[in-house]
């Protein structure tokens, strides 16, 4: 598939493991590199077809992403592949009633990419931005009671972050119907402040940091 064309110069998300601007992780079998960049207008296009194929997101429609990733691009990351393959996405914002919350909405890697911590390396790099650009400290998310994979991504999240994480209710099928799962608000936090966002306000104020940046 083609990458979409580019509206405007991208920022680099800082990512654990990939401190750079724009380093790469590789994928399960090593034969692929990835960048993880904060996303343009083009990428939603991307995000839209990620989510659909997901088959289990609520996928949005295409404009929704295209207008997210015009207006909340420093609180979302999108993942290419070297051949220029988005694989993987998150999607956020900080929330208007606490400006230090970043709450994550969609957390979406294509099935060939995933098993290989993507999705981790994706949270990382959009938590960092979020600190790094907005002093976040607390991260929320809603996950429906049978997705595993994403309890355990957000619950090894705030272990790598040595912080705690609790669940409460949130939605249920009074309000998103009978036929969705209802949704557990997940909270996250306090989160310290890592070498890793450090790295990155360093780089975005031109200066070097020698200590590096790994968690
Ligand atoms: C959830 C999803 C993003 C995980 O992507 P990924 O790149 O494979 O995840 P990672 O490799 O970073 O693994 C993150 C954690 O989830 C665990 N995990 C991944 N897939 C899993 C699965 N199918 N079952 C159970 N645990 C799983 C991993 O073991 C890891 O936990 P650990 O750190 O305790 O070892 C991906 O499966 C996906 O896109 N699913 C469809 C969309 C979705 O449900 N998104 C989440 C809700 S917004």
């Amino acid at each position: 598939m083609t990458a979409p064309e580019q509206a405007q110069p991208r920022a680099s998300a800082s990512s654990p493991g990939a401190d750079a601007p724009g380093a790469a992780t590789t994928d399960a079998d090593g034969d692929h590199s990835y960048e993880i960049v904060s996303p343009v207008p083009a990428d939603g296009v991307d995000m839209w077809r990620l989510a659909v194929e997901s088959q289990t997101l609520d996928a949005n429609s295409r404009y929704a992403y295209v207008l997210w990733c015009r207006d909340f691009a420093d609180t979302s990351v999108i993942a290419r592949r070297s051949d220029g393959l988005a694989v993987g996405y998150v999607t956020g914002y900080l929330r208007p009633q606490a400006g230090n919350t970043l709450l994550i909405w969609q957390v979406c890697v294509d099935p060939v990419a995933r098993g290989a911590g993507l999705a981790g390396r994706l949270l990382d790099a959009v938590w960092d931005q979020a600190v790094a650009t907005a002093g976040a400290d607390r991260m929320e998310t809603t996950v429906t009671p049978d997705n595993e994979s994403s309890i355990r991504l957000f619950t090894s999240f705030a272990r790598r972050h040595h912080t705690s994480i609790e669940r409460e209710d949130l939605f249920g099928p009074d309000l998103l119907g009978d036929a969705h799962e209802p949704e557990h608000l997940y909270r996250i936090g306090p989160i310290a402040r890592s070498a890793g966002v450090q790295d990155a306000e360093a780089r975005t104020a031109g200066v070097h940091n020698t200590e590096g940046g790994k968690k």
